[in-house]
């Protein structure tokens, strides 16, 4: 059978990675996809990194059983942790991970002030003081670990008092610096960009990373001659280790919004 018809595995820690979901979708509309969320074991950005391996490996297996022709790692975090781990156990796979896009941030404006919020993990891991580094010359670089942030949206609370509060705070740490840019480091907060917009300012530019991995996403699988030449729309099938009707709910709710 002709594999250019299987769906491009997608996961996350939970319904985060839909923000990269519909990056992909949007670049490559006649994909397959099929995204598997990991709720019941969320948070993973303030596990261990054995944990982390341990049930990202499981995640990618579980994708390859249903069929999946390529990987998407839609999480920092996981792919901070794991990503060179599963290049090395599937060399013929194409996987492609995610990163905070600190790049865009610092070409954005000369010698700015840029805050990076991710998790812990993600921040503490070498892949991102790597990335830091190649930077820090050209801007002033702050990370900002944002434990718990992930929870209001895998609770579907996107909005309100209880956000507003919890953001002004973290923002807080920050001593009322001048920021230019903020760089959404995980990919469950691109659901939560106005309450962060609100908390940080409105002249304080966004990042995210989830263009760029649907881009490269792009570029692999045409490398490899995988990409679905369909003429009709591809389709996206939602699987979450919760597998409650008010989680699948929340995946089709932040798939169309
Ligand atoms: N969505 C994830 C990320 O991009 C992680 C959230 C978590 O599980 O802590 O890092």
């Amino acid at each position: 059978m002709d594999k250019c018809v299987n769906p491009i595995g997608v996961f996350d820690s939970g319904v985060g990675g839909i923000s990269v979901l519909k990056e992909l979708v949007k670049q490559m509309p006649h994909e397959n996809f099929i995204y598997f969320g990991d709720s019941k074991h969320a948070p993973y950005g303030t596990k261990t990194l054995s944990e982390v391996k341990h049930l990202t490996i499981n995640n990618v297996q579980f994708l390859l059983e249903h069929g999946a022709k390529a990987i998407a790692i839609a999480c920092n975090t996981a792919t901070s942790a794991a990503a060179s781990v599963l290049r090395n156990m599937y060399p013929d796979i194409p996987v492609v991970g995610i990163e905070p896009a600190i790049k865009p941030a610092v070409l954005y404006k000369k010698d700015s002030c840029i805050v990076v919020m991710a998790t812990p993990m993600t921040l503490k891991q070498e892949k991102f003081q790597i990335l830091m580094h190649r930077y820090e010359n050209m801007a002033d670089i702050i990370p900002l670990p944002c434990p718990g942030l992930m929870e209001f949206v895998e609770r579907g609370i996107l909005d309100g008092d209880e956000l507003d509060r919890y953001l002004t705070k973290l923002l807080g740490f920050l001593n009322h610096k001048k920021i230019d840019s903020i760089v959404l480091g995980c990919t469950h907060y691109p659901f939560v960009k106005a309450a962060i917009q609100k908390a940080a300012g409105n002249g304080v530019m966004m990042f995210n990373g989830g263009e760029g991995t649907a881009r490269e996403m792009k570029r692999r699988l045409t490398e490899a001659k995988l990409l679905n030449n369909q003429d009709k729309e591809g389709e996206t099938s939602f699987i979450n280790s919760l597998n409650t009707k008010e989680e699948l709910n929340l995946c089709e709710y932040l798939f169309k919004s």
